[in-house]
This record gives C-alpha cells, sequence and structure tokens, in this order.
C-alpha cells in the first residue's frame, strides 16, 4: 500500500511544504501532528507549488499540541535517514516518512526490522538520493568562462541533471573543495553561486545558460586519456560508475568510445611524466592556490579532498617542504597543523626559527588516502605523482625565492631535486640548487612520530641538529 492510499475521504490536515528539501519544516510538523495523534491517512503533504485542491474541501487548521503531550519517539537512523530520503523526487516522501515515524511511536525498534516494508521503502529512498548525491560528487565538471568584467574575472560554471533534490544539501561539499574559485552549478531544479566568500541560490536553468566548451575541457580529456587503462577495461562496471546519462556533460566522455574501440589492442599506458604541461607558469601566490584547487594533473586530485597551498611571507628567506597535507590539514585548509605539524613548531622553536617567518609548504598538494570505514589512510604518494606535482613547488619558489630550503623526508626532498635521495646520507650539508638557494634535506616529523624509546630520542636529536644548523646558515645568509 503506498502512503497516499491510507488518506481516506473526511477532513484532513493539509501541509504545504515551503521547499522541496525542507526536512526542519516537515519535521516540526510532523512532531506536532504526532503529539495530536493525528494518522497518516489523515494528512496531505503537498509538494512545494502543488495545489492541494484535491483536498480542500476537507481541509482542517493544523493542530496545536496539548500542553502535556509528550515526546515524539525518532531515534538517530531515523533522523538520519529522513534527512536525506526527503531529498527524493518522489512526491510521496513525506507522506512515507511520517508513516515510519507514527509506526515508531508505537514500535520503538521498527528500524532494526529489516523485513518492514515502511522501513525499507525509506532505505531505498536513502540509498537513491546517496547515489545521486555520489554522481554528482563525481560528474559535476566546470567549464570556465572569462568574464567581461575584470573585476569578476574567471568564473567557472557547470551544468548538471541532478534525479534528486539534492542541490542545497551538497552546497557545503563544493563549497570546501573549490573554495577558492568563482563557480556557479546550474540544474533544472535551481542554481548554486559561490564567489569565494558566499554561497547564493538561483532559480532553475536550462542546458543552454551553461558554456559549451573551453580550455580546461581539453586538459580534462588529455588527463582521462592519459589514465585510461585498457587492461583493466571493464565496460559493464565502468556504465555502473559512470551512467551514460552523465556522459553528455563530461568532457573526457566524448573519448570513451574511442577508448574502448582501441582498447584491446593497445598496451596500457598510464600518465607519463610531463605529459600535461601547463601553458604558463603562475606568478602569484594566489594564482598557484587557485590553480592547485583545480588540478587534476594526477589522480590525487580527483580524490575527495582539497588543495592545501603554502603559507607565509612571500619574501621568506627559508622555506619549509613537507610531503603532502594529512588529513587535519585536508580540512583546514593549511599546512601543518596537525600532529606532525605540531611536533614540528616544537622543535622548529628549540632550534630558534621562527615558523611565522618561514613560508611552510608541501612537494604534494593534495592529501592521499585510502578511506577505511570512517577514517581516511595516509597513504605516501607515488614518485610519478611527486614528480607531476614538482610543477607547483617549483611556482611557488619561483615567487617566493627562499635562501634555503629545508625539505623535510624523502618526499620532499624528491619534490625538490626530481630524484630520490637517502636522507641519511644528504642531511647535514647543503645542496645547490638551480637558482643559487640552498637545498638541506632533513627527516620528516611523522617519521619521529612513529618512533618511541632510545629510536625516538635518536632520530629527535639528530633533527635538532639538522634544524641548528638550517638556523646558523640562515643567520649566515642574513
Ligand atoms: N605532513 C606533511 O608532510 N605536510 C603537512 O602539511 C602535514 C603533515
Amino acid at each position: 500500500m503506498t502512503a497516499l492510499q491510507h488518506v481516506k475521504l473526511g477532513t484532513y490536515y493539509v501541509v504545504h511544504m515551503p521547499e522541496p528539501d525542507d526536512f526542519d519544516f516537515w519535521r516540526e510538523r510532523a512532531r506536532a501532528l504526532v503529539q495530536c495523534d493525528v494518522p497518516p491517512d489523515r494528512i496531505a503533504w503537498v509538494e512545494p507549488g502543488g495545489s492541494g485542491d484535491l483536498f480542500a474541501h476537507g481541509e482542517r487548521r493544523m493542530p496545536v499540541p496539548p500542553a502535556d503531550a509528550g515526546p515524539v519517539r525518532a531515534n538517530r537512523r531515523f533522523i538520519a535517514l529522513a534527512k536525506n530520503a526527503i531529498l527524493h523526487s518522489d512526491p510521496q516522501r513525506f507522506a512515507q516518512l511520517y508513516l515510519l515515524l507514527w509506526k515508531l511511536q508505537s514500535n520503538p525498534r521498527i528500524m532494526e526490522d529489516k523485513a518492514d516494508p515502511d522501513v525499507r521503502r525509506v532505505e531505498e529512498l536513502d540509498k537513491n538520493v546517496r547515489r545521486d548525491s555520489h554522481k554528482m560528487h563525481a560528474f559535476v565538471r566546470f567549464r570556465l568562462v572569462e568574464s567581461e568584467d575584470e573585476e569578476v574575472g574567471e568564473h567557472y560554471v557547470a551544468w548538471f541533471e541532478p534525479d534528486h533534490h539534492i542541490l542545497r544539501a551538497n552546497a557545503g561539499f563544493f563549497m570546501r573543495r573549490f573554495s577558492n574559485m568563482r563557480w556557479s552549478i546550474l540544474t533544472p531544479r535551481g542554481s548554486l553561486h559561490w564567489d569565494t566568500e558566499t554561497m547564493s541560490e538561483g532559480p532553475p536553468a536550462e542546458r543552454s545558460d551553461a558554456p559549451g566548451g573551453d580550455p580546461m575541457e581539453d586538459l580534462w580529456r588529455k588527463y582521462y586519456a592519459s589514465i585510461f587503462n585498457p587492461a583493466r577495461l571493464k565496460i559493464g562496471a565502468m556504465l555502473k560508475e559512470m551512467p551514460k546519462k552523465y556522459w553528455k556533460n563530461m568532457p573526457e566522455a566524448s573519448l570513451i568510445p574511442e577508448l574502448v574501440a582501441g582498447a584491446q589492442g593497445r598496451e596500457a599506458k598510464m600518465v607519463e611524466k610531463g605529459a600535461l604541461e601547463f601553458e604558463e607558469r603562475p606568478d602569484t601566490l594566489e594564482a598557484i592556490d587557485k590553480a592547485i584547487h583545480a588540478c587534476r594533473k594526477c589522480p590525487i586530485g580527483a580524490l575527495d579532498n582539497h588543495a592545501v597551498m603554502g603559507e607565509g611571507p612571500q619574501d621568506a628567506s627559508l622555506m619549509i617542504v613537507g610531503e603532502q597535507p594529512g588529513d587535519q590539514e585536508d580540512q583546514a585548509g593549511r599546512p601543518f597543523v596537525g600532529p606532525a605539524g605540531q611536533l614540528l613548531d616544537v622543535h622548529l622553536e628549540k632550534a630558534g626559527i621562527d615558523r611565522r617567518a618561514a613560508y611552510v609548504t608541501n612537494a604534494v598538494k593534495h592529501f592521499k588516502y585510502v578511506q577505511r570505514g570512517k577514517r581516511r589512510l595516509h597513504q605516501n604518494p607515488g614518485a610519478k605523482e611527486i614528480d607531476t606535482c614538482r610543477w607547483w613547488i617549483e611556482s611557488e619558489r619561483a615567487i617566493v625565492k627562499p635562501k634555503l630550503v629545508l625539505a623535510m623526508g624523502a618526499s620532499a626532498a624528491r619534490g625538490l631535486l626530481g630524484k630520490t635521495v637517502s636522507i641519511s646520507k644528504v642531511r647535514g650539508s647543503p645542496i645547490p640548487l638551480e637558482d643559487g638557494s640552498e637545498l638541506w634535506v632533513t627527516a620528516h616529523p611523522s617519521y619521529l612520530l612513529r618512533l618511541d624509546g632510545p629510536a625516538r630520542e635518536e632520530q629527535a636529536r639528530l633533527f635538532d641538529a639538522d634544524l641548528a644548523a638550517v638556523r646558523e646558515r640562515l643567520e649566515d645568509l642574513a
């Protein structure tokens, strides 16, 4: 039986939803209705824009719960499911959720009953919405639009057709991910606009409102072609993950038939070093910051993470380079703020180096991880990923022009030198860099964190000695 079939002839409480995704409004109305003991078949939930005429003849005013009304039961599982399921485009969802809330009052354990058809229906709604959000995260493609208004500058616009009312719920994801870009996401259900500081909403859009193609698309196509591994081609799995309906909005999709057709005969060919060159080196730190957020030169940037820009004075004499942002840095958008950063701060202070006077950055700009349940576990970047990201560290060096660069750990050293070196062999003395500056290499503070006992003490001593040598050298160069 569908929720609507519960509605009988007679009088109804008609709830006009102001927004299709307004969970708080639904919750407030549903709570009052439960407290007034109104059964599901006495309520008509009307979508925004819906007339509700069908029920007008018998419409009753919303009841006011009595002062001594008892609490409404709604456990965490129900709330979590309902918050997401309400985004579904099924017009029955409000009624369906009420029906389940109603049943929960007499059966508090109903959410554990996997066979209950109303629990299953809400779970299904939730699943469909999650899938739609996942597709949106994966398949929104921004296209660069140059505004004629110089003040506005670059603007990235994406067109996406969600199945459900997921736009507002996913605004935070895109805001965090592309915080330094000015962007708009246009959909037939509404639009979002981010100007790097504030988010605003706009009316539904049409496909023709979004631009058709730009140089960013070529970059995507090249990247996609380079990571497309014919040896691993599974067309069924690919279609499941990337349903055809999204292809029309994805620049790389135009390559798929060609790549698939040629796959059998071709050798697997992965991203070649330097295959994707940017045309011009950015000449300000702001430009680098903006560009790294859009960077997909290697697959790390396509994970659910944010680029983390270096920080510190633009004319710093010392540049400190780590490996890549960790989980906390990814969330904070700043380098070395997590446990390794805290340990680094302690040792820098001990050595008499003022972190605020240094430019602190990473060899790789995005956090590489594997998801394990709720945790994101750090993964070392590969040599190719470090080499690809050298473009950015070199760009930062060209602007900051530090006299001395301190690379912490093997990845950082590779990011500066373009080759792998053994830390124990190169630490303690300077390596001249091509621009006349000096590279000093030491261990990464995370390495110290992984040790304990005498081994930790020994490594901490070596680390302190390296930092002290750097401070002395800086004084010489001042
Ligand atoms: N480790 C790094 O290498 N960099 C950071 O920013 C944080 C941890």
